[in-house]
């Protein structure tokens, strides 16, 4: 059952999600002395990184296009750091910049109240409790990928073996000797088709074919 809302009156911007953006965010905000309201569902920062993610997973792009503002890299970091690296990184970044992000707080709704000129973002805690913060400035930093999208597939359900969307994925070990079929050639799926060939699956990959008009 939910409980009542409590209300908050927060004086500065409420960013929702302590992923790279929400951090940035907060620390370019910082660097002009305003504080910032981070909402975290998770109890962690970057739950992308730290929770979604296989292990094998290195930067897929260089690390100098993947810093966050006013904070490089390490030096001793490799050209692609590992997503420990990159997560350490992202840990230090919230040390430097003393951002302190409010966890276990999922954001159900974010209302622009035109009467008083505020937002009304409500979060659900893991006893179900609810609160109300309401703020003059919204930031929404959720991601773009921080919830897994599983298609359907004709057949799915008369599959007798597992079906794992790749952010279920940690390695091949499992898989050893087995019949995989990856489903999407990105990153994740060239990647985690690589690892479980590694791993001596019987990997395939299957590559969806764009069919043009002309
Ligand atoms: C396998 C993989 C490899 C990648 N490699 C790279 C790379 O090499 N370089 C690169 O730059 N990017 C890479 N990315 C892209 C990745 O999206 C970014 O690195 C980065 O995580 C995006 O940051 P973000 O803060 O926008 O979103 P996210 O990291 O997704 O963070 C969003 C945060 O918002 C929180 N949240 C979501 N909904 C709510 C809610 N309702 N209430 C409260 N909190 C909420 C989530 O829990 C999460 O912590 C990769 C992604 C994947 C999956
Ligand atoms: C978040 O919720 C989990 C599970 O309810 C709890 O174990 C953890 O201590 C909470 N963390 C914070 C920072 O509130």
């Amino acid at each position: 059952m939910t409980k009542l809302a409590s209300c908050l009156w927060v004086t500065c911007p409420i960013i929702i999600g302590a992923g790279p953006s929400g951090l940035a965010t907060a620390a370019c905000l910082k660097k002009k002395d305003i504080p910032s309201l981070i909402l975290e569902r998770a109890d962690c920062i970057a739950s992308l990184w730290k929770l979604k993610t296989y292990d094998r997973l290195h930067l897929h792009l260089p690390k100098q296009f993947c810093e966050l503002p006013f904070m490089s890299f390490p030096a001793n970091f490799p050209t692609y750091p590992t997503k420990n690296q990159f997560f350490d990184y992202l840990e230090s970044y919230k040390n430097h910049f003393g951002l302190e992000p409010v966890f276990n707080k999922t954001v159900v709704s974010a209302e622009f109240d035109h009467r008083y000129g505020v937002w009304r973002v409500v979060t659900l805690g893991p006893e179900q409790e609810q609160i109300e913060y309401v703020s003059q400035w919204l930031v929404v930093a959720t991601g773009e990928n921080a919830d897994e999208v599983m298609p359907f597939i004709e057949g799915m359900c008369d599959f007798g073996g597992p079906i794992l969307h790749s952010s279920f994925y940690r390695n091949g070990r499992s898989y050893q000797g087995k019949d995989v079929l990856v489903v999407g050639c990105g990153n994740s799926g060239m990647e985690v088709a690589l690892d479980l060939a590694n791993f001596n699956a019987r990997t395939s990959l299957v590559v969806r074919v764009e069919i043009s008009d002309n």
